[in-house]
């Protein structure tokens, strides 16, 4: 079974051919962070317009490097949510009229559900079930994943996801949109105790974040120095940032396997590309006999394969595929609505 899969729920057109044989054929991506770079942020109406310009192409070169044609395949699997209404639309019409000429079915698909499932995409995957800390731009989650379609949403950011605080923080530093990789790379100039960061939710007892209250410390931080602020000080502070979020980020997801009794932790989206979260998560690894799965980075970030992956699973754990031509997007899509709409027993979560 061959599967198409799109992606274009925020600022990255992502297009990737998945087959259930032989895995991952071919994938490609354009992101839009350039564009968004000059606005400090992502512009909805440039991002729905930039995926109508990329789709195509992208789809060409994937067709072109597996070497395959639209006649082979089977279903489109694309994210139907969550994410920006007018970007999903642009992906969700456009694979569902090419389904529809290709009389192929479309597979709408949930973006967390493809950041869940994308460490089967790497050539050592973990085993169902293991625990995952999902930490994007837009998301902070700790799931269970039992399965495909088995997921326990086991704590979430309260207000601002992990790497928005750290785009966040590092807009008050002066950096660049958005900062969040350059931020951890000042932090590594930066000296150790010079500034003191709450850990917000740190000994909350529950396995939730909340991020707003650390992005305000930077910023009285900040308030309370001279102009223009030194390097020194904003190393320092990047420092002192990163090291809160980190232990907080570590310490949950910690106690996460502690409360689940699982060994496996899959760390997922663009902040699990920071260096000192996993030199902490590999030392607690081997201190406490768990294990830590990374993704590679092209996989954790948004991209076509995680969909194509999610979709092509989906069909094999007997859903059907749904007959192209009408659609709808939702933006706002938790993802415990999956569970209940598959009628799974809770316990099976
Ligand atoms: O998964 P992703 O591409 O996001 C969304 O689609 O939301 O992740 C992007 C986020 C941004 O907030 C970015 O600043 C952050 O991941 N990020 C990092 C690092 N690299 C990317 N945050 C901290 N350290 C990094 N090295
Ligand atoms: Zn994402």
């Amino acid at each position: 079974m061959l599967i198409l899969g799109l992606e274009s729920s925020c600022d990255e057109t992502g297009l990737a051919l998945y087959d259930s044989r032989d895995g991952l054929l071919a994938h490609a991506l354009h992101s839009q962070v350039a564009m968004h770079a000059e606005y400090g942020g992502v512009v909805p109406e440039l991002a729905s317009r930039d995926h109508i310009r990329r789709i195509v192409p992208l789809l060409r070169e994937v067709l072109a490097r597996s070497n395959r044609s639209l006649n082979d395949v089977d279903a489109i699997a694309y994210t139907r949510g969550p994410g920006l209404a007018g970007a999903l639309l642009v992906g969700c019409a456009f694979a569902e009229a090419l389904a529809v000429a290709l009389d192929k079915p479309t597979v709408p698909t949930h973006h967390l559900e493809g950041h869940l499932l994308s460490p089967l995409l790497s050539a050592t995957p973990p085993a169902f079930p293991f625990v995952a800390l999902l930490v994007s731009g837009g998301h902070t989650q700790l799931m269970r994943v039992s399965g495909v379609g088995q997921y326990q949403l086991l704590g979430e950011t309260l207000d601002d996801a992990a790497g928005e605080a750290f785009d966040k923080s590092a807009k008050l530093l002066g950096l660049p949109y958005p900062g969040g990789a350059l931020l951890s790379q000042l932090a590594e100039r930066g000296r150790a105790g010079i500034h003191d960061l709450p850990r917000p939710m740190l000994h909350s007892g529950d396995l939730d974040f909340s991020f707003s209250g650390l992005k305000t410390a930077v910023l009285t931080l900040v308030r309370a120095q001279p102009e223009p602020l030194s390097e020194t000080f904003k190393a320092d502070a990047a420092r002192a940032f990163q090291e809160a979020i980190v232990d907080v980020l570590a310490a949950k997801a910690q106690k996460a396997l502690q409360a689940t009794g699982l060994r496996q932790l899959v760390v997922a989206g663009g902040v699990g590309a920071n260096r000192q979260l996993r030199a902490r998560l590999d030392e607690a690894a081997r201190g406490q006999g768990f294990r830590v799965f990374y993704p590679e980075l092209e996989f954790c970030t948004d991209n076509g394969a995680m969909i194509a992956l999610a979709g092509c699973l989906r069909l094999q754990a007997g859903d059907s595929a749904k007959t192209a031509g009408s659609f709808s997007v939702q933006p706002r899509w938790p993802l415990a609505e999956l569970a209940a709409q598959a009628k799974l027993p809770p316990s099976a979560a």
